[in-house]
């Protein structure tokens, strides 16, 4: 049977991010030709590949759908640090792990260089621990919901996944993730904390309950605590040899453009997730541009006080509207119910060039929407649309 007769007149759609690549049904490939799929491993086949719902960036777009920062950095530090990298050999590979960043990081967090890794993102630190990790059946324990890539991940290698809901209000269910993890023995436990989508934190007392009380190796993602008034896990870094604390730079330091993220560990742990690490992931560029930015450590600071404001002014507005139920949140964003559908909310709103996310599909989040606290004026003309529509 051909392809064409299979998938007649029908278009196939891979969505990478915003670009779409059309395989049309023109190129009169063959089933023949798809044989390769049973190379593919079945795990990988069931995946979706990841998108983001919306828009393409554009001037008059309200974007406060990815948590980002509203602020990029001040144009004088661009050219700045343009002209500098100007300078630098771009025909070089960087160091295989970036020597400069790495320091200004172990400074700038009083750890020694042997207890952090950086890489293109936490993202990427994410795969690269699962590669050192997860293989085919092993267990990992995941609160739901929570941020989709760790569930990816561990389908990804063929792990199995032990799913516990948080409590309906939202909050860790500590009890639930220490029985579950005595009864399921998994090799991993992911927290993020706070939680994305749910803006919840979990407390040191309870990372501690769960790391005594269990034999797991437990990591922290950590990528929003700057908005936290809740402390850090690293402050319990040097008690336990099985915790690992993801952060990057993507949010409270303005640079989701340029891909940094680093991971904390005690050294032993750090050197075996070294292992399958790729080599040279962080490029010149970035990693010169995050140590100008924990230079800056006023700035940075400046930036995150006002979202924590402007976080407390979104909740103040959503918490006013009939019909709205907004959860607290430690993060630089907030979710919300209201009486709407929330796929017909989120398209009203994107018609008036408001940007959130649709979080409605989460486990225990049916009719939720996600906004992160832009600027005064983007969370105005956000609060604006959506009075528009209630
Ligand atoms: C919980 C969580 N971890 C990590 C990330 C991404 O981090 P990075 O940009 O460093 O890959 C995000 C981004 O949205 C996130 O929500």
């Amino acid at each position: 049977m051909s392809f064409r007769s299979r998938f007649s007149g029908r278009e196939i759609l891979y969505k990478h991010s915003n670009i779409k690549t059309r395989f049309l049904t023109s190129f009169g490939m063959t089933i023949k030709n798809m044989a390769f799929l049973k190379h593919i491993k079945p795990s990988i086949q069931k995946l979706e590949t990841y998108s983001v719902k919306g828009r393409p960036l554009s001037p008059e777009l309200i974007k406060l759908n990815q948590n980002e920062n509203p602020f990029d950095l001040p144009d004088e530090l661009k050219r700045e640090l343009i002209e500098d990298f100007y300078r630098q050999p771009w025909n070089r590979y960087p160091d295989v792990f970036p020597m400069h960043l790495l320091e200004a990081l172990s400074k700038h967090l009083n750890l020694p260089i042997e207890s952090i890794i950086a890489a293109n993102g936490s993202n990427e630190l994410m795969y690269t621990i699962g590669m050192a990790i997860i293989g085919k059946g092993t267990k990992v324990l995941i609160p739901t919901p929570t941020f989709f890539l760790y569930e990816k991940i561990v389908r990804v290698f063929d792990g199995e996944l032990i799913e516990v809901p948080m409590k309906s209000d939202l909050s860790f269910d500590v009890e639930a993730i220490i029985r579950a993890a005595q009864a399921e023995k998994p090799a991993l436990i992911i927290l993020n904390s706070p939680n994305s989508p749910t803006g919840q934190s979990i407390l040191i007392a309870d990372i501690e309950r769960i790391l005594n009380e269990t034999d797991s190796i437990v990591i922290i993602d950590e990528a929003y605590i700057e908005f936290s008034d809740k402390p850090s896990a690293a402050t319990i870094l040097s008690t336990y040899d099985r915790l690992i604390i993801l952060r990057t730079f993507s949010k409270a330091f303005s640079l989701a453009g340029l891909r940094i993220g680093y991971l904390l560990a005690q050294p032993v742990l750090v050197s075996q997730i070294l292992k399958p690490k790729i080599p040279f992931t962080v490029n010149n560029f970035s990693a010169s541009i995050a140590i100008k930015l924990l230079q800056k450590n006023d700035l940075v600071q400046e930036r995150i006080r006002y979202i924590i404001q402007q976080r407390a002014y979104l909740y103040k507005n959503l918490s006013g509207q009939n019909g709205i139920t907004v959860f607290r949140s430690d993060s630089n964003f907030l979710i919300f119910k209201s009486k709407n559908e929330a796929s017909v909310l989120f398209e009203r709103l994107l018609s008036e060039n408001v940007l959130i996310r649709d979080v409605s599909s989460y486990p225990m989040l049916n009719g939720f929407l996600r906004v992160n606290a832009g600027t005064e004026f983007e969370n105005n003309a956000f609060l604006t649309a959506l009075k528009k529509y209630l």
